[in-house]
C-alpha cells in the first residue's frame, strides 16, 4: 500500500529527477574515458581538443574499407571499445570524453562478410586503430551499418593532430579501397530487402554460357559480342583516337527469346570485368551500381527487364526510369563502362529513351527464332537424345512462332512422358507433346514459354520468364 507520506516523496523524487534531467550537459564536466587517455596518449595531446573527421562508406565496401585500414595500419593497434550497447550509437567524440559511460578498451567486434560466391573475411565491424600515417599518429574507428540503430552505412572517424595529414589519408584510404577492393571482377547484385533497403551485394558464380549455347540469327551475338567487349579490348586505341568508351546496349523482343541468356552469354567472356547484374526491383539500386562500374574498371551493369521499372506507379512519372537514364549519363564517356539492359516490352521504353538520346547507342533485336533458328534449337536441346533429326526438324516446322524456353520445355516433356512409361523417348514422343503444347488449352503454358498466338507474332505474351533463372545458374 502507498500511503500519502510516500507519494509525497516519490512526487518530491519526481520533481528533483527533473531538474537533473534538465540541467545543461556542459555543466556536467567531460571526463576522459579510460579510451579517451589511450588515445590522447597516443596522439600526444589530450584527445577531446581534436576534431573528429567522418567518412561515410556504402555497406557493400566495408570489407575494402577493411582491407584498406589494415594496410594503412601496418603494425598499428587495434582495439574494440567496450561499454555496452551505447558503444554503437555513439561516436568516436563520446568514446573520447563522457561523463557518463566510462568507454575503456575492449574486444574488437567482428563480422563475418562475403568476399565473393564461396569465400568471406573477418571484417572489424566497431573497432580503434591506433596508427602512425607519414610519422602522424591518428586514431581511426571503423564501423560497419547499423540499422537497428538507424545507421544506413558504414562509418570511420578519424581524428588527428593535422587536418592536412588527415586529409590525406582519407584519400589513402580511397585508393587504397579501388587497390584492394574485392568486388574488382566479380559479378554482383543487389538485394532489395522487404523494405526497400539495400540488404547488400551479393556475389554470383561467372556465367558459363558458350557461343554455341546461344543460337540466335546469322550476325545478332556476334553484334552484341562487338559493342560489348570489343569497345573494352580497344580501349587504349580509341582513347587514343578520343573515342567514349562508355556504351549502352538495349537487348529487345518477346519473352523467352534468349536475351538474359545472351547477356550471360557477354559475361561469360568478359572475366575480370567487374559486372553488377540488376534485376527487376533491384534497379532501384541504380546509382549503388553505376558507382561501382565507375570505380572498378572495366565493368558492365546489368540492368534486366527494364520496362518493369519504367511501368512502376509512382506520384511523378517514372522517377526510376530517370535514375537509370541519370545513372548513364552521369558516367565519364572516357569510363570503360557497359550499360546492358534487356526489356520484352520495347514500346513501353521507347519514348523515354528517345526523348533523352545518347544513352542507348546499340539497340540489338533478339527476335521469335525463324525455322533455320528453330531447327537448331531443337536439335540443341535435344543433343545426346534418341530422336532423329527428320523428326526434330519436323517439329521445329510445326511449331512456328515459338521460343527457345518452348524448345527446351518440349524436348523436357517428352523426355518425362517416355520415362513415365519407363522405356528411352522417341520420335513418337516428340510428336505427342508438341501437339499436348500446341493444344489450345495450354495457351497459357505457351505464352509463358514466350510463344506468340497463332498467326501473332509479337511481345505481347506473358511478362518476364528468364531472369530469375539467373539465380538458379
Ligand atoms: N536463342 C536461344 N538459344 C538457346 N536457348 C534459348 C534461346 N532462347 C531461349 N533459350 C532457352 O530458354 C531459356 C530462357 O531464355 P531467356 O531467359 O534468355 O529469355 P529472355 O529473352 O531473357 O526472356 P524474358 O524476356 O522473359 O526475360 C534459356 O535459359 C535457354 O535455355
Ligand atoms: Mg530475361
Amino acid at each position: 500500500m502507498i500511503d500519502d507520506d510516500d507519494r509525497d516523496l516519490m512526487r518530491q523524487v519526481k520533481r528533483y529527477l527533473r531538474r537533473v534531467n534538465e540541467l545543461p550537459d556542459h555543466e556536467a564536466v567531460p571526463t576522459l574515458t579510460p579510451l579517451g587517455e589511450l588515445i590522447s596518449e597516443h596522439l600526444g595531446t589530450e584527445a577531446s581538443a581534436v576534431s573528429v573527421v567522418h567518412e561515410t562508406i556504402a555497406d557493400h565496401r566495408l570489407v575494402d574499407a577493411d582491407i584498406a585500414l589494415e594496410v594503412l595500419a601496418g603494425d598499428g593497434l587495434l582495439v574494440g571499445v567496450s561499454g555496452g550497447e551505447q558503444r554503437h550509437q555513439q561516436g568516436l567524440a563520446e568514446f573520447v570524453s563522457n561523463p557518463y559511460l566510462r568507454y575503456a578498451p575492449g574486444p574488437v567486434d567482428y563480422a563475418e562478410r562475403a568476399t565473393g560466391p564461396d569465400s568471406s573475411r573477418r571484417v572489424v565491424s566497431l573497432g580503434l586503430r591506433l596508427l602512425r600515417f607519414e610519422g602522424h599518429p591518428l586514431a581511426v574507428t571503423q564501423r560497419a551499418a547499423a540499422r537497428q540503430y538507424g545507421r544506413e552505412a558504414a562509418m570511420v572517424e578519424i581524428m588527428g593532430g593535422e587536418p592536412e595529414v588527415v586529409t590525406r589519408f582519407l584519400a589513402a584510404l580511397r585508393a587504397a579501397m579501388v587497390e584492394h577492393s574485392v568486388l574488382r571482377g566479380q559479378v554482383l547484385s543487389f538485394q532489395p530487402t522487404e523494405y526497400g533497403r539495400e540488404a547488400g551485394a551479393t556475389f554470383l558464380v561467372r556465367p558459363s554460357v558458350a557461343s554455341d549455347d546461344v543460337v540466335l540469327p546469322e550476325g545478332v551475338l556476334e553484334e552484341a559480342v562487338q559493342h560489348v567487349v570489343d569497345i573494352g579490348a580497344y580501349r587504349e586505341e580509341l582513347r587514343r583516337a578520343g573515342q567514349h568508351l562508355k556504351r549502352g546496349v538495349l537487348l529487345y523482343g518477346p519473352p523467352g527469346t534468349g536475351k538474359t541468356l545472351t547477356v550471360r552469354h557477354l559475361l561469360s567472356i568478359t572475366p575480370g570485368t567487374t559486372a553488377v547484374v540488376l534485376t527487376g526491383s533491384g534497379i532501384r539500386f541504380v546509382t549503388a551500381a553505376a558507382e561501382i562500374a565507375r570505380t572498378l574498371t572495366p565493368a558492365i551493369v546489368v540492368l534486366e527487364d527494364i520496362d518493369l521499372v519504367a511501368m512502376e506507379r509512382h506520384s511523378s512519372p517514372q522517377p526510376l526510369l530517370f535514375e537509370v537514364l541519370d545513372a548513364l549519363d552521369g558516367l565519364d564517356g572516357d569510363a570503360d563502362v557497359a550499360f546492358l539492359m534487356t526489356t520484352n516490352r520495347v514500346e513501353v521504353l521507347e519514348r523515354a529513351l528517345a526523348e533523352r538520346p545518347g544513352r542507348v547507342d546499340l539497340a540489338v533485336e533478339i527476335p521469335l527464332p525463324a525455322l533455320a533458328e528453330r531447327r537448331r534449337l531443337f536439335r540443341r536441346y535435344a543433343q545426346g537424345l534418341p530422336f532423329t533429326d527428320a523428326a526434330l526438324d519436323a517439329a521445329a516446322e510445326r511449331a512456328a512462332g515459338v521460343t527457345g524456353s518452348f524448345a527446351k520445355e518440349l524436348i523436357r516433356r517428352s523426355v518425362l512422358r517416355a520415362s513415365r512409361d519407363g522405356r528411352a523417348p522417341g520420335d513418337d514422343d516428340l510428336a505427342a507433346e508438341l501437339e499436348r503444347l500446341l493444344d489450345a488449352r495450354e495457351q497459357l503454358t505457351r505464352s509463358m514459354l514466350g510463344a506468340a498466338s497463332p498467326g501473332e507474332q509479337g511481345p505481347h505474351a506473358a511478362g518476364p520468364t528468364g531472369s530469375f533463372g539467373w539465380y538458379a545458374g
